[in-house]
């Protein structure tokens, strides 16, 4: 039996370029690309996810201490596409005023951003479904964004622990969603998950003719 040819399509990543910081989404760069962002709890693995996919070491800052990131931080990559490092939510050593600012800068961004074409919302692997990330994501769903829910650090445990949470994740979106957002599995450590989030980005990019 003849095999047909399959093309297996694995965008790659050429250039990626620090572009801007910014605390207000009206002075973040023109919206001309299509752009990327990634979001979640304080800790969750965002900053090490944009060094993994963009194979840089320390292109966004990290640190094993929350509240690394604390600006709409803004890369170009391939000359073509932004990725977007957004400071973490839930940190528990914040004051009132200080949750009142990220939830103002980053909602208006998320809101008002134009070009945003997908929000990766970062969600530990390692926890059962949080009530906080639960509500940011129902929040993110009623304003419409689209979306892709990333289950990160998953080298930190056992693949069956992870497929538990998985589950749970599901089973608690099912109560809300009629059709569940994708659902990726990720390691900055071990590079899991990687092809898949580049697999969305390529698709999306390609209905923009982007040059990947
Ligand atoms: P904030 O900027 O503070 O909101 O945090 P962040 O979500 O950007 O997290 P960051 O990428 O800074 O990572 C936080 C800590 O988790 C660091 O110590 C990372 O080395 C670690 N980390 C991130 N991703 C992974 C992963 O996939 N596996 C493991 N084992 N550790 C990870
Ligand atoms: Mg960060």
């Amino acid at each position: 039996m003849a095999v047909k040819n399959v093309e297996v399509i694995v965008m790659k990543v050429k250039s990626s370029e620090f572009v801007t910081s910014n605390t207000d989404y009206r002075k973040c760069p023109p919206a001309i690309h299509p752009e990327y962002a990634f979001v979640g709890r304080s800790n969750v693995g965002k900053s090490s996810l944009i060094n993994m996919l963009t194979d840089r070491k320390n292109l966004a800052k990290i640190s094993s201490r929350p509240g690394k990131t604390q600006l709409i931080n803004h890369y170009i990559i391939n000359d073509s596409w932004y990725l977007v490092d957004l400071p973490g939510y839930g940190w528990a050593k914040v004051s009132k005023e200080a949750k009142y600012k990220w939830e103002v800068m980053i909602h208006d961004y998320l809101i008002h951003r134009e070009n945003l074409c997908c929000l990766f919302i970062l969600v530990d692997s390692r926890l059962e479904p949080q009530k906080i990330d639960l509500e940011f994501i129902q929040w993110a769903g009623e304003k419409a964004i689209p979306m892709v829910i990333v289950m990160t650090k998953c080298d930190k445990q056992s693949k069956g622990k992870t497929s538990k949470n998985h589950e749970q994740v599901k089973k608690s979106l099912k109560n809300n969603w009629s059709k569940l957002p994708q659902i990726i599995v990720s390691s900055s450590n071990d590079r899991t998950g990687g092809k898949e989030i580049l697999e969305v980005i390529h698709n999306v990019n390609a209905t923009f003719s982007t040059n990947n």
